[in-house]
């Protein structure tokens, strides 16, 4: 079954976990939006493997990983992991496959991620990684794709056109150094080597696998509130986190998409600035950022914690069309006395009961919470739904009947094993 698999709160919500679960009965992974920004943590035999660019999914043996055109692919790192892979055994030449549209980021683009940030009124807390520069560059159409770095004329052609602008604007606005072409362009002529053997048409490769009947898995980065049109903007990533940009960043129909899973912690967590309308207070914070290891896989940052809200995460549902969604993560609300969840917010004198677009007024909400027991006793050794303890089988009904669909996974630990199927799979 082709499914999509996307985050339904800030990102961070367990997905490579949940991917993979689902990678065991899928033939070909595909990452359709985002870049390096991205860490999705899998852990197995006691091994942590944390993926940046290269589809999750591809610890399992002889599945085949598509970087798709709506990806921003940074060389660097997409070869640094499939150095990484390759020293675990797995073929890389066979299981990675990379989109000839997709777009490269430089180190201008690094560089003037990190200065637009620290020049801003208003934080983003983006990760440095040059993700919103190149996406700028792609939509002013200036950009410069796989396929212009493999034809040698046509590359410096761009690169020159691109660091004559960039210098220009390093220069003036920012006084610093400007990027020298040779150095830059010997560089990725030796990545643009490395990679062609990867490089292929993304869309007619899927398009190709469809026919033959394989089973595609998306795997969505980031998170639905992370989304340039549908998350809490401008403290957004630049890309469509949500599942519509599985057809425009992999070339597919919609059509083609037969169940989309949205996950989702047992409660939230968020990396960046922004309005968080269930933020702990700090002592909650500080324990459950402990207990849940809650530092981001990409940077290492703390995440800002708290409860989970259910008015954010059935907007998720809605804008994705998730016909159910992952819950990961319940075993770190195993000594919680009593559980908080947002049902809706107070703003002024009106009660919502959704998320408002104005982020002034997102940041003025104060959640409404229903409390419900908590269990008091170990989660993670549950293996299937009726072996949780009841006030966690009840927190778990509930927020399937708060978000609108439901629960198909349920993860309770960080191994492997700790994740177990629900219902109609
Ligand atoms: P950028 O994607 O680096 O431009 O960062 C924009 C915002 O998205 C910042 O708040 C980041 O912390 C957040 N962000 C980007 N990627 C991830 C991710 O994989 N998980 C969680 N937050 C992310």
């Amino acid at each position: 079954m082709n499914t999509v698999v996307v985050g339904a709160q800030w990102g961070d919500e367990g997905k490579g976990k949940v991917i993979d679960v689902l990678a065991e009965d899928a033939d070909i992974l595909i990452r359709y939006q985002g870049g390096n920004n991205a860490g999705h943590t899998v852990i197995v035999d006691d091994t942590e493997f944390i993926f940046h660019l290269v589809p999750s999914g591809l610890l399992h043996p002889g599945k085949v990983g598509l970087i798709g055109n709506g990806v921003v692919v940074d060389p660097e790192a997409l070869l640094e992991e499939t150095q990484r892979l390759r020293a675990r055994g797995i073929n890389v030449a066979e299981a990675v496959k990379l989109s000839d549209q997709a777009h490269l980021i430089f180190p201008y683009h690094k560089k003037l991620d990190v200065l637009e940030e620290a020049a801003r009124t208003g934080r983003i807390g983006t990760t440095g990684r040059g993700i919103g520069p190149c996406y700028v560059d792609k939509v002013a159409r200036c950009g410069i794709r796989v396929a212009d770095l493999l034809n040698e004329e046509v590359f410096a052609a761009k690169l020159k056109q691109n660091l004559a602008e960039k210098n220009r604007w390093l220069s003036a606005l920012y006084r610093e150094q400007p990027f020298e072409f040779q150095p830059l362009f010997d560089q990725y002529r030796r990545y643009a080597k490395l990679l062609e053997p990867h490089v292929v048409h993304g869309a007619r490769f899927l398009h190709a696998a469809i026919a033959q009947k394989k089973r595609l898995l998306f795997e969505g980065a980031q998170g639905t509130l992370l989304d340039i049109d549908h998350g809490t903007y401008p403290y957004v990533t630049s890309s469509n986190a949500t599942a519509g940009g599985v057809c425009t960043g992999a070339g597919v129909p919609p059509t083609c998409i037969e169940r989309i899973i949205g996950v989702a912690k047992a409660y939230t967590t968020r990396v960046g600035e922004g309005p968080f309308p269930t933020e702990f207070p700090p002592a909650l914070m500080e324990q459950i950022r402990t207990k849940g290891r809650e530092f981001g896989a990409t940077t290492g940052r703390p995440r800002r914690c708290g409860w989970f809200d259910a008015v954010i995460v059935r907007h998720a549902v809605q804008v994705n069309g998730c016909d159910s969604i992952a819950v990961t993560k319940l075993d770190v609300l195993d000594d919680m006395p009593t559980i908080q969840v947002c049902i809706g917010y107070q703003l002024g004198g009106r009660r919502l009961d959704e998320f408002p677009s104005d982020m002034s007024a997102l940041a003025r909400c104060q959640p409404v919470y229903e409390s419900l027991p908590g269990w008091q006793c170990e989660t993670g050794e549950a293996e299937r739904f009726e072996e949780l303890p009841t006030a966690a089988q009840a927190y778990l009904k509930q927020l399937e009947h708060l978000v609108t669909v439901p629960i198909c996974l349920i993860s309770t630990g960080s191994k492997r094993e700790q994740a177990f199927k629900v219902g109609r799979w």
